[in-house]
């Protein structure tokens, strides 16, 4: 494959960056994380936005523009389109060498890896998956950083014990998952966290999608409100939208996908498969 790094498109292996960058010695660095469809990638301008975002979150400066990256973006699907049908780009900033060995010092590392994209199980959205909880707050939740330190340890446990996504839970509260936004389903109301959270891409999506055809609550939502849950499902750009039967020990209502799930899967289909 061919990556991006720094305004040169180059092969993978050779797109390197110093081990010196604090994003190696501190985990200090922002990315985003996007699909195509029929090799066009989705959402793209708002992912762009998001990275910029959560660049201005931690105090990081993108050394190029909005435009400037979308551009890259769609020269590089361009330049791999013959490698696969579809792809996943990873848009990664990094805070850059820094005599501090702390503060970025404006020597960020800008790069784009492309690589072919990998469905999930159809088992996982005609049956549905287990979440295992875990009581964590992101920190800067609200940014997409590099650190998924917690996501490595916590959801490699999690899978080893048959489960596909750790929820993260704090004092009560449903937050998201290692890389999912989460939503239950209580008397046709869909009702998803507000507060604490990276607010997915996909969810905006899924969000627009459900308030055509249900009433949406974005609020704080409690474990205990599990057991009056009808439905629960997760949104993510790989994942797109998978319904959940399972928390911990916990049956989900009868255990299997329901009607609201499966019709805003349907609708997420028909946008993007259009
Ligand atoms: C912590 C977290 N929450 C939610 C999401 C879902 O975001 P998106 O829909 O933009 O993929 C992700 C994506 O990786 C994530 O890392």
């Amino acid at each position: 494959m061919i990556w991006f790094l720094n305004g040169k498109y180059i092969p993978s292996h050779l797109a390197l960056i110093p081990i010196a960058d604090i994003s190696v010695l501190r985990g200090y660095g922002v990315f985003d994380f996007l699909v195509t469809y029929k090799q066009k990638p989705f959402m793209l301008t708002e992912h762009v936005d998001r990275l910029f975002a959560s660049a201005s979150k931690i105090g990081l400066k993108v050394p190029y523009t909005r435009k400037e990256i979308s551009g890259f973006v769609l020269r590089l699907i361009a330049k791999n389109k013959d490698k696969a049908k579809d792809f996943t780009l990873r848009l990664v900033v990094t805070g850059g060498v820094s005599s501090s060995n702390l503060f970025p010092e404006g020597k960020a590392n800008t790069a784009i890896l492309i690589e072919k994209r990998m469905p999930y199980p159809a088992s996982c959205y005609n049956f549905g998956i287990k979440l295992k909880s875990f009581e964590y707050l992101r920190p800067f939740a609200s940014a997409k950083h590099i650190d998924y330190l917690t996501a490595a340890v916590e959801k490699r446990k999690a899978n080893k014990a048959g489960f596909l996504e750790v929820l993260y839970t704090c004092d009560g509260r449903i937050l998201e998952c290692t890389t999912s936004n989460f939503y239950l389903v209580q008397n046709g109301v869909v009702i998803t966290p507000k507060a604490d959270i990276l607010h997915g891409i996909t969810k905006k999506v899924v969000l627009n999608l459900a308030r055509k055809h249900f009433k949406v609550e974005e609020r704080e939502v409690l474990m205990s409100e599990l057991s009056s849950a009808s439905e629960v499902f997760i949104s993510a750009s790989d994942k797109e939208i998978m319904p959940v039967i399972k928390i911990d020990g916990f049956k989900i209502g009868p255990g299997a996908p329901g009607p609201v799930c499966q019709k805003i899967m349907t609708e997420f289909k028909k946008i993007t498969r259009s």
